[in-house]
């Protein structure tokens, strides 16, 4: 199959990481007699170095012109003082709105041999964490309208936080599918005792929950999800909620696997051209130092092969390398323990390469 990939590197550790997924991406070609054509584009603190902008319009059009982007990572304190329009974070929140991206798949694993890695108890830990965050990602407050105006003599500042009922029901669809592919388990995370949205979000999730009768649907408020997540993340299979709550709660459930370096992520919307992207940020304070993990990259691959690509032998190759490669106890310094061998960024991608 040939397939048109449009590649952001972006900023801090980006171009590092993305080298090794590349990397990978060549051998699975190489493999299974596929074709990946990347488009290299700029987006991000780069592009506003280059062109004055987060998200030139060309830039933009590669993203809905290709068969999926991967994306590194945005962003860095370089670009702290510009105007909003323009961050680096603008660029990402444009290209998942352009592209009708509404669905954000997270999957939280703990990997076994990182079972150390991981904040919580072992006691805890060893009920194993395997969970896929939902989340909206083109609604909610992010997309709502914002302003800051002067009110009675100060200043008042406001975002709006909207739900439709079409955005909450395709979300809703996305996770009892998801669900039904894993363990037919779904809590859908709201704050309905106080806010209007989420009632409304509640509602919308009850009555698509009634066309998955295979499929077991609670509510949780999402403040009791954050405490839940520590005490007992092994009850979690499939989480779906708004825009911010999952951006909270996404980070939550990666650190409690330990690695936020080895976790990945797919942007989806109606058809099958999606972005992956590794969840963690763009990491300046290691950039260009041959320090970062590109597990997080190497698996968002793969997921771009399963979900867009329909290539699921080939995803399952790549993951399967990766837990060799774990097996054999190679770490990049955010999984080192002691006892296991430490290797750089561009020698974790040629392990995980050669595995394949
Ligand atoms: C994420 C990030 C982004 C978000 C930022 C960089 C805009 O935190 O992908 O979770 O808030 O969605
Ligand atoms: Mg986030």
């Amino acid at each position: 199959m040939n397939k048109t990939i449009t590649v952001i590197r972006g900023d801090g550790i980006g171009p590092e990481i993305v080298a090794e997924a590349l990397k990978v991406l060549d051998k699975i070609a190489g493999k299974y007699g596929h074709s990946f054509t990347y488009q290299e584009i700029l987006a991000g603190g780069c592009a506003i170095d280059a062109f004055g902008k987060s998200l030139p319009e060309e830039s933009l059009q590669k993203c809905l012109d290709c068969d999926s982007v991967l994306l590194g990572a945005v962003g860095g304190p370089k670009w702290d003082g510009v105007a909003k329009e323009i961050r680096p974070e603008a660029a990402l929140l444009g290209i998942r709105s352009a592209m009708g991206l509404y669905a954000n798949l997270r999957p939280a694993r703990l990997f076994p041999q990182l079972a150390e890695a991981s904040p919580l108890k072992p006691e805890i830990v060893s009920k194993g964490i395997d969970l896929m965050m939902v989340r909206e990602l083109i609604g909610g407050a992010y997309f709502g309208e914002h302003k800051t105006a002067e009110e009675n003599g100060e200043l008042r500042a406001h975002d709006d936080m909207t739900y439709g009922e079409h955005e909450i029901r395709r979300i809703a669809h996305t996770a009892f599918q998801t669900a039904r592919k894993r363990g037919s388990r779904v809590v859908s995370v709201d704050k309905a005792n106080v806010l209007d949205s989420s009632r409304l979000w509640r509602k919308v999730v009850h009555q698509v929950a009634e066309e998955y009768p295979d499929v077991a649907c609670s509510d949780m408020l999402v403040d009791n999800t954050a405490m839940q997540l520590v005490k007992n993340p092994a009850q979690f299979d499939v989480i779906v909620t708004e825009n911010l709550f999952g951006d909270i709660l996404s980070d939550e459930a990666s650190m409690v696997t330990g690695s936020i370096g080895m976790m990945a992520s797919a942007s989806l919307g109606e058809g099958s051209r999606g972005m992956y992207e590794p969840i963690h940020g763009s990491a300046p304070d290691i950039a260009g130092q041959n320090l970062a993990n590109p597990i997080g990259t190497i698996l968002s691959a793969a997921m771009m092969l399963r979900y867009s690509f329909d290539m699921a032998a080939e995803a399952d190759d790549i993951e399967q390398a990766v837990n060799a490669v774990l097996d054999e106890g190679y770490r990049t310094g955010d999984i080192f323990s002691e006892g296991t061998k430490k290797v750089g960024c561009s020698e974790m991608g040629d392990l995980v390469a050669a595995h394949i």
